[in-house]
């Protein structure tokens, strides 16, 4: 059995589905802070199943203890986890409450309950700002400047320290770039009523006929707005599943970027989706959004090399899929 905490998030509801598809029987664990009971549904319906829900916030020790004495678990796919920079510079102590502690009672009843296998998501805000890109897995990190990515940072270690004091342990990070597109029924995507990142605020901005806030145009970049390396969360979830596979077979500690390796620009995904629509999408040039990078891509050998993963989707395929999922 497999727990997937935040499951009815983004990434956590493509992740139940195509594990459920597999044959996997999974809990989806979810506080609904930053999501919707509907999503379990859907997840229902695009399984033709009736799965396990359990409304539960990490942070609460008893009701994380009670999960894992009632179900028995074999892997943890840990999703839940706040995910905005800006919002983390504002309210550190509530990022560190949710991620940090979250994580930590998560793995405290699984070494009670000799649970051995987790996933990770973590994030590329963990290469901080000190390397130029690509960044690959190798390099050697120092503690990231904002709340949020140190979250990220700190639970990597975490899980690095239990892994050196037990041999047993089979730990998966991933590092994600920019995850976006959605489910190909157009069934599941990002809420863009919660989310403040870059596909969400356009897909916004087109329904309630809004101009689009570009943060910055005085980067050192082809058109001066920053780069990204987006990756559709279809190739995004694969990838869980190959570094699944592997670590279904070998114990340790493994890193893997997942990305599609390639960087565009704001002002590239604006275009992009204008010329999908055929519609003009307006644009305000507003200053650099605190905690933003310039550039940044992924190094995607490792996981290609070692878990024989490839990204399948193409930039278009994952804005059709964005403009889909809200318009299905
Ligand atoms: C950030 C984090 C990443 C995290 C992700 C999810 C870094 C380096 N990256 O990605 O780790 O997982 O958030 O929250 O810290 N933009 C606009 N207008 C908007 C929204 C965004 O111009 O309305 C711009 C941003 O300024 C940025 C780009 O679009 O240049 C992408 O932003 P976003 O989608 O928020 O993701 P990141 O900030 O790259």
């Amino acid at each position: 059995m497999i727990l997937i905490t935040g499951g009815c998030g983004y990434l956590g509801s493509h992740c139940a589905v195509e594990l459920i598809k597999l044959g996997y029987e999974v809990v989806v664990l979810d506080n609904l802070v930053n999501s919707d009971i509907k999503t379990f549904e859907k997840i229902n319906f695009l399984t033709n199943k009736n799965n396990i829900f359990e409304k539960a916030d990490i942070t609460n020790h008893s009701d994380v203890a009670k999960i894992f004495k009632k179900y028995s678990f074999e892997t943890v796919f840990h999703f839940a986890g706040l995910k905005s920079i800006v919002e983390s510079i504002e309210n550190p102590s509530k990022y560190f409450f949710n991620n940090l502690l979250g994580t930590i009672l998560i793995l405290e009843e699984m070494r009670k309950t000799s649970v051995k296998k987790i996933i990770f998501s973590s994030s590329a805000t963990v290469y901080g700002n000190k390397f130029n890109p690509p960044w690959k897995e190798d390099l050697n990190l120092l503690m990231p400047n904002n709340p949020y990515a140190q979250t990220k940072y700190m639970i990597e270690n975490i899980l690095e320290s239990i892994v050196s004091e037990t041999n047993e342990f089979h730990v998966g990070i991933l590092r994600y770039f920019n995850p976006i597109g959605a489910h190909r029924s157009g069934l599941l995507g990002e809420d863009i009523k919660k989310s403040v990142n870059l596909i969400p605020s356009i897909l916004n901005s087109i329904i309630n006929a809004q101009t689009l806030n570009v943060f910055g145009n005085d980067y050192d970049t082809i058109d001066g707005t920053a780069i990204r390396d987006y990756i559709h969360v279809s190739d995004l979830i694969d990838g869980h599943l190959k570094a699944f596979n592997y670590i279904n077979k070998y114990n340790g500690f493994n890193i893997w970027n997942l990305g599609s390796g390639e960087g565009y620009s704001v002002k590239q995904i604006v275009n992009k989706f204008e010329m999908i629509l055929g519609q003009k999408i307006p644009v305000r040039y507003q200053k650099r959004r605190e905690g933003d990078l310039q550039e940044y891509w992924a190094d995607i050998t490792k996981a290609k090399l070692q878990l024989k993963w490839k990204v399948k989707y193409n930039l278009d395929d994952m804005i059709r899929d964005n403009l889909k999922s809200v318009n299905p």
